[in-house]
């Protein structure tokens, strides 16, 4: 799939997030290796921490269905869902990229004018995995 196509499905998911305090909508399309596409987006709560992030809710989704062969995610984010700029993951979405994706994952930012792609390794390095410390 082309990026610009995952960006797309990532701007439709942000329709869905549920954001009464912040305002901030946040969509994620994350793609499987056959081609595959779990869309998620922000749900947030009266108590706050409770708040599961777009990236979070689509991981989930998808490991739900058993799966775990994913390719890239893009992400998109603005208050009262307006695209300014990147919206990059927290770290806490990070981490779980990172017990499910290898370092060639690709993020996918969409931007106001498009996207910007970046690797995992490059968003998260020297991190703590299963692979890496828990031999
Ligand atoms: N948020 C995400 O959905 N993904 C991130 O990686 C960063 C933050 C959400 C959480 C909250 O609903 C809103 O953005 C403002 O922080």
């Amino acid at each position: 799939m082309e990026p610009k196509e995952l960006c797309k499905l990532a701007v439709e998911a942000m329709g869905h997030a549920y954001v009464p305090y912040s305002g901030y909508k946040v969509g994620a399309a994350l793609l499987c290796a056959d081609g595959t596409v779990y869309q998620g987006c922000n749900i947030e709560n009266a108590s706050f921490s409770p708040t599961v992030c777009a990236e979070r809710t689509a991981f989930f989704k998808a490991v739900y269905d058993g799966r775990r062969d994913f390719t890239a995610i893009a992400i998109c984010g603005g208050r009262d869902g307006v695209i300014t700029g990147a919206f990059p993951p927290c770290g806490v979405c990070r981490q779980v990229m990172r017990e499910f994706c290898e370092d060639d994952f690709i993020l996918y930012f969409v931007t106001a004018d498009g996207y910007e792609a970046h690797t995992l390794a490059e968003v998260l390095p020297y991190s703590f995995s299963a692979k890496t410390h828990m031999k």
